[in-house]
């Protein structure tokens, strides 16, 4: 979904400034996604399809095999937090698939979320 920034809409008639808030507005901005999945969009993926986008737009910063780069490490890491090396990863502490989506979407690539 497009954002809205809705530019062109009147402002308030009693306060004469500002402008209504419509639903589409809020709709733009309204894409967190809760742990239970709550808001996730219509759509599929697989381990393959995810690979190519990986390869494509993620790799560049993040490795070949998701050791990191430019950007952090986003493999490795399990049970490491309580130790004197902890490796803070996707698979150390991003317990939701759903939240991480979430992040992903909201952030990544880094360039150009
Ligand atoms: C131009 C470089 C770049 C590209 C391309 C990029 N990232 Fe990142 N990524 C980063 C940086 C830098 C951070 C750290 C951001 C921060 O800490 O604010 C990050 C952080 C992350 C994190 C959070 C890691 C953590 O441990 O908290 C995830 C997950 C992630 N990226 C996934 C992706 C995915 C998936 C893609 C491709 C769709 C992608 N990134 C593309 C640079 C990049």
């Amino acid at each position: 979904m497009s954002l809205c920034l809705c530019a062109y809409a009147a402002p308030d008639p009693k306060l004469g400034v500002g402008r209504p808030v419509t639903e589409h507005y809020i709709a733009g901005w309204n894409i967190d996604v809760a742990p239970d999945g709550n808001n996730l969009p219509p759509g599929q993926g697989t381990v393959k399809g995810g690979e190519k986008v990986y390869q494509a737009a993620c790799l560049g910063c993040h490795g070949a095999h998701l050791e990191g780069g430019m950007g952090p490490a986003l493999a490795g890491g399990a049970g490491s937090l309580p130790t004197p090396k902890p490796l803070k990863a996707v698979g150390s502490y991003w317990p939701y698939a759903t939240t991480l989506f979430d992040y992903v979407r909201r952030t990544m690539p880094f360039q150009q979320p």
